[in-house]
Parts: structure tokens; sequence; C-alpha cells
């Protein structure tokens, strides 16, 4: 029996999964809502035979992916790619995105703009009028990952946000480690008055690899409900 929620997520995905054709070159997200995605294309490829070549962003979704038959190469082999379809952690209404919630935001953000185009699938549950609620993942190398906080806390008072705390994600009792192998910060920022100027100024601090901000990247947004309807945003 589905909740509400999976049933707004699978509305969403099977909409997005519409927008796919014979012979293109997919990227596929990671989380809840890119799985019921990657379900839904599956489906598609059996029903209509779609010949599909498939770009996973973190290992979860490959062997997903994999296990439902779905025939998954390397960014590399791949090249460029027609369409990425993923879920978000927040969007408003520039579509700008805050992604990373399920750890996987440098693979996200290096295969969504290698595509033509980015369709980010969600429940209503995610539309903010101001990013920043959740909080904004970070990945940086471990070495010296505490250093790079500091200077990631002490770059946040001169920004215009409303907290300063960059707390490391952690796994239980250890860290969460990335597929890249690198860690999180979560940063808790309340609201972000300029994710623009936000993003630039975080990727400027040694050891931070990426951050969660997407800025211009997304083009669609399908916003799935309850009751089976989607609404598309672009
Ligand atoms: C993964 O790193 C994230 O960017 C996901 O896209 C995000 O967390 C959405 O996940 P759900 O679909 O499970 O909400």
């Amino acid at each position: 029996q589905l909740t509400p929620i999976d049933r707004a997520k699978y509305a969403a995905a099977r909409r997005a999964v519409d927008l796919v054709e014979d012979g293109m070159k997919l990227g596929l997200g990671t989380g809840s809502t890119a799985a019921w995605m990657v379900r839904a294309l599956a489906e598609r490829v059996r029903e209509d035979g779609l010949r599909l070549t498939c770009v996973a962003t973190s290992a979860r979704t490959g062997q997903l992916a994999t296990e439902l038959g779905l025939k998954v190469v390397t960014l590399d082999e791949a090249g460029w790619l027609d369409l990425t379809i993923d879920g978000a952690d927040e969007f408003d209404t520039d579509l700008t995105l805050i992604k990373g919630g399920g750890g996987a935001l440098l693979m996200e953000k290096i295969v969504a703009t290698a595509s033509d185009r980015m369709v980010v699938i969600t429940d209503a549950s995610k539309e903010v009028k101001t990013l920043g609620h959740f909080p904004l993942p970070v990945e940086v190398i471990r070495f010296g990952w505490q250093s790079s906080r500091m200077l990631t806390e002490e770059l946040l008072s001169a920004m215009d946000v409303m907290g300063t705390q960059a707390a490391l994600r952690m796994n239980g009792e250890t860290p969460f480690v990335t597929d890249e192998g690198n860690y999180i910060l979560d940063l808790a920022l309340g609201r972000i008055g300029n994710p623009r100027q936000l993003s630039l100024a975080l990727n400027q601090v040694p050891g931070v690899v990426e951050n969660g901000l997407f800025i211009d990247i997304c083009d669609a947004v399908v916003i799935g409900f309850g009751d089976g309807r989607v609404e598309m945003r672009d």
C-alpha cells in the first residue's frame, strides 16, 4: 500500500519518464523519488522496447538500475547526456535547488551539468519561497576537514544567511563518507539570501569539493500530488 507521499513521488517520476525517447543517454538521480523514476524507466524499457544508455549519480542508483536490467555506463563512456532526471531537497521559483540530502550532490551536479536538460521530480513539500530551511550539504575532502569547517563557518558570518553552523554528517558513530570518499558538512542556514554569491564563496574554501546549490542547472520541475496529479514548472 503506497502512502500519499509515495504516490506523489511516483506520479512525478512517471511523468518525467514520458519525456524519455528511444536512443537517449540519460542521467539517473539519487534518492527515494529518483528510485521511483528508475523503476518507471525500467517498466517503459520493457513495454516500449526503448534502447537507452544510463549514467548513475551514485553507487546505489547504479545498482538498482542494473538490477532492473537498464544499461549503465560511466559518464566518461557515455559522453554528453540528453536528459538527467533527479530529485531535490528544496526548490524555489527560479528553479534553484538544494540537493545532497542523500549525499550524492557531487556526482549529481557533474551528471546534471553534462546533460542537455535536467528535470527535477518532487512532491509539493519541497517548494520554498527562500532556500535554506533544508541544511545545505557541502562535500569536503577528509584531509583537514576541521579547518575547512572552520573557514566555512567564518565565511558564513559574512554571507546573507541566518545561521553559521556547519555539522559533520554522521552515519551512526562514524562520519558519513560519500561515494567519492569525502565527508559532508550540513550547513544550518535558515535562509539563503543570495544563493549565487554563497555558492561561489563556498567553493573557494580549500578542501571544499562542491556544494549542494544547483543554480541555472534545472530546466523543469515536475511536482507530483498524492491523488496522482502532476504539475510542471519550467
Ligand atoms: C541526493 O543526494 C539528493 O540530492 C536527493 O536528490 C534528494 O535528497 C531527494 O531525495 P528524496 O527523493 O528521497 O527526497
